[in-house]
């Protein structure tokens, strides 16, 4: 059985992540759960856990430092990198949104737009023959539009508490997101009866929405 090293979102992701780790049957440690540790290994299951920042996910994956990955499809839009999307495990369920400030009147100019998200706005807007202007930020996007940094913003909305509280409103909807398994092509290569079992097993779990 071929060793396989897993990059983990660290964050909102990371406990739906290792539920369904558990709930397909892989034995992971309690020390998964509240460990500092950013790399974990499990011998008894000839596998290595990678903690990375959600983002950072498909960079480890992409490089081959890790063989598989649980990506957010939000990064997966934003960034094309050379992985393979192996699943769907339809767990971090949000969506990708246009929000702002209700009665914001529309700017004759290209309005500005923040977002951590600069790719799938840029197509967004473009696709929709809007020509605006996009601010790069890293978090906090909420922010922008309360203080007169931007107009609008394109960023997740999962339970729209963080819109609400701060008396902003959803304008547009723009895909839906769920996490995703993805790996490394030549991993998947090289150890593909090792990954095609890790995604069977993951697959007999995955709930139906
Ligand atoms: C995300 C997103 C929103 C918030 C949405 O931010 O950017 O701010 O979650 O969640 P809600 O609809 O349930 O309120 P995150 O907490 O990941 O941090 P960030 O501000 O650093 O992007």
């Amino acid at each position: 059985m071929s060793q396989v090293t897993i990059a983990m979102p660290k964050g909102r992701i990371f406990e739906e992540a290792a539920e369904l780790l558990r709930k397909a049957g892989f034995q992971l440690p309690p020390e998964f759960d509240d460990s500092r540790k950013l790399i974990i290994d499990v011998p008894e299951e000839n596998m290595r856990f990678i903690l990375a920042k959600p983002m950072d996910v498909t960079t480890y994956v992409e490089h081959g430092v890790a063989d598989l990955g649980i990506a957010g499809k939000d990064v997966l839009l934003e960034e094309e990198r050379d992985v393979y999307e192996l699943l769907d495990l339809k767990i971090s369920k949000c969506h990708l949104a246009v929000a702002g400030l209700p009665d914001t009147v529309p700017s004759d100019v290209a309005p500005k737009i923040a977002t951590k998200y600069p790719n799938v706005a840029s197509t967004y807007f473009r696709e929709q023959g809007e020509q605006v202007e996009i601010i790069n930020l890293n978090g906090s996007i909420e922010l922008a539009p309360m203080i007169g940094l931007a107009e609008r913003i394109v960023d997740i909305v999962s339970t729209g508490r963080t819109l609400k509280e701060n008396g902003l409103v959803e304008l547009e909807h723009i895909t839906d997101i769920t996490s995703r398994l993805i790996v490394n092509p030549v991993s998947y290569r090289l150890k593909d009866e090792r990954i095609d079992e890790i995604v069977q097993r993951l697959t007999a779990v995955v709930e139906e929405v």
